[in-house]
């Protein structure tokens, strides 16, 4: 055994998985790939990870693995509760000024909501406080446009939504709602209520340890879709909200916040079928145009 030969250290091992990547003929994984072994091994680096931490890495991500299925992604629920799904959609959309802003999608979208008159309420059963949401959807030149379509989706005052409920109706809380030839739409919502995000795995398990709770401010959700623009994945947040300092997922932007409005069982404009307290509240939604004219 050559004694004299140097010891292998860390700067070495990493140096080694990098260069391991060096033949891949695709540049962009090859990029990844290599960007991510200097990363990761950055990462364990800083903090010194332990033997029996990364041991305990293995066994969480095992965990994950186990509780996610058909119905529940607890991976995509790390990219949430780490900020990197708006990390990722914020690098993926960047918009001209004034187009409403992005947030992130949520694990509780069901494609195939109804289509919806306007004005028409999306519950099904009774969910709580009566709210009539409206405006116009617009192009970022402040012309509307017609026939955009916003599909919506929310929870009721039990905080859940219609899918986390197996005896819920299949449609209960969501809709598809299209725009008037003057870029006006309406719908009869309820007011939202704040809710936690799923907390009985590894994700809960990672913010109770960490002191964080898992809650989201009260929101509205939806996708805006019109032909030649680009579509836009969004909420509209109650102001008034507790937890639009801390959201379990940070998605909340300052230009998303907009206030519900209190109005009375007398009030002339009570929507048909409402009966008793209501709420309104005004959006308008801006789009910019998609850059090669499809959406
Ligand atoms: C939601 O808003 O529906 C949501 C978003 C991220 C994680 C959990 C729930
Ligand atoms: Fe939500």
């Amino acid at each position: 055994m050559d004694r004299t030969a140097s010891r292998t250290t860390p700067e070495d091992i990493t140096a080694a998985v990098v260069s391991s990547f060096d033949g891949c003929d695709d540049n962009r994984l090859r990029e990844i790939m290599q960007a991510l072994a200097r990363h990761l091994h950055a990462f364990a680096s800083e903090v010194r990870l332990t033997p029996r931490e990364w041991e305990e890495a293995v066994r969480v991500l095992t965990a994950t693995g186990h509780i996610t299925d058909d119905r529940r992604q607890e991976f995509i629920l790390w990219s949430d509760s780490m900020g990197l799904s708006m990390l990722v959609d914020a690098l993926a959309n960047p918009l001209p000024p004034g187009a409403t802003e992005s947030t992130v999608l949520g694990p509780f979208y069901v494609p195939g909501s109804p289509a919806r008159e306007y004005g028409e309420s999306m519950a099904e059963e009774a969910a709580g406080v009566p709210a009539w949401v409206y405006g116009r959807v617009l192009s970022v030149d402040g012309s509307p446009i017609a026939g955009a379509e916003l599909d919506v989706w929310q929870n009721g005052d039990d905080e859940l939504y219609a899918v986390q409920r197996a005896e819920a109706p299949e449609d209960h809380l969501r809709g598809r709602y299209t725009t008037r030839e003057d870029g006006s739409y309406a719908f009869l919502a309820v007011r939202p209520v704040p809710y936690p995000i799923p907390y009985d795995g590894p994700v809960g398990a990672m913010l109770d340890a960490s002191g964080r709770h898992p809650w989201r401010p009260a929101h509205i959700h939806m996708i805006v879709r019109a032909p030649g623009f680009k579509s836009v994945t969004t909420h509209i947040f109650d102001r008034e909200s507790e937890y639009l300092d801390s959201d379990a997922v940070f998605a909340v932007k300052p230009s998303l916040l907009r206030d519900f409005v209190q109005r009375s069982a007398d009030d002339p404009e009570t929507p048909a079928g409402v009966e008793g307290d209501w709420v309104s509240l005004e959006n308008d939604i801006v789009l910019a145009p998609e850059a090669n004219g499809g959406t």
